[in-house]
């Protein structure tokens, strides 16, 4: 096992997407993500929930618009796997406020996307990606601090995914800065 090879981009000078159809998606966040933000995230999946299978349509567009060489990636129906992936989110936005009981499970998740010839580089791509089709939720776009929130959770379920497609074992969770209150020990 190798884990996720951080490799140039497949499309020379697609290092960052900050724009697609004239909307900002946003650059990486910084390591936490706090407890407000967790619940503008999973007041936001609440509300995408009934429109999942529109909001994977537009993310798989999104997604190969920003980088086409990403298609040949997927074999699947792109409609189950969107429906899994809606499926998947849901769960780890429900699990943001507890991570390390998520971990293994984000962890076995990166194994398995090493197997799907997913590179490191591509969770940026797949986060530009999940923040575009956020804002084409017809009833449920979220505004600036929803946004944010959401962009700052992705990277942190990205970095735990990425940890086990590195096959670390380490729950350390990116979350642990959160909550100063508690770091009295
Ligand atoms: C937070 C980030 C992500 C989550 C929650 C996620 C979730 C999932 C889930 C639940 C599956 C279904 C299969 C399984 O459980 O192993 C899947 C498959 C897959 N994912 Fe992801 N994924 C993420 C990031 C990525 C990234 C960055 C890529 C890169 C393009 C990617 C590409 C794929 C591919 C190629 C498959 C297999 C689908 C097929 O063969 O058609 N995923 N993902």
């Amino acid at each position: 096992m190798t884990g996720i090879s951080e490799q140039p981009p497949r499309e020379p000078g697609s290092v960052r997407f900050v724009q697609y159809n004239g909307v900002r998606t946003g650059a990486h966040s910084g390591p936490n993500v706090t407890p407000h933000q967790i619940d503008l995230v999973q007041h936001g999946m609440r509300r995408l929930a009934p429109h999942a299978a529109f909001f994977a349509r537009n993310f798989y567009a999104a997604l190969f618009a920003l980088d086409p060489a990403l298609r040949p990636v997927f074999h699947g129906d792109l409609a189950q796997q969107g429906v899994r992936l809606v499926h998947m989110l849901q769960r780890a936005v429900d699990g943001l406020g507890h991570l390390e009981a998520l971990a293994p499970t984000l962890h076995a998740l990166g194994r398995r996307h090493v197997h799907y010839g997913v590179r490191r580089y591509d969770f940026e791509t797949v986060g530009h990606a999940l923040m575009a089709a956020l804002v084409r939720q017809p009833d449920a776009a979220p505004d600036a601090p929803t946004r944010a929130a959401w962009r700052a959770a992705y990277d942190c379920l990205a970095r735990e995914i990425e940890r086990g497609a590195a096959a670390g074992d380490d729950p350390a969770s990116c979350l642990q800065d959160a909550w100063p209150a508690r770091r009295v020990a």
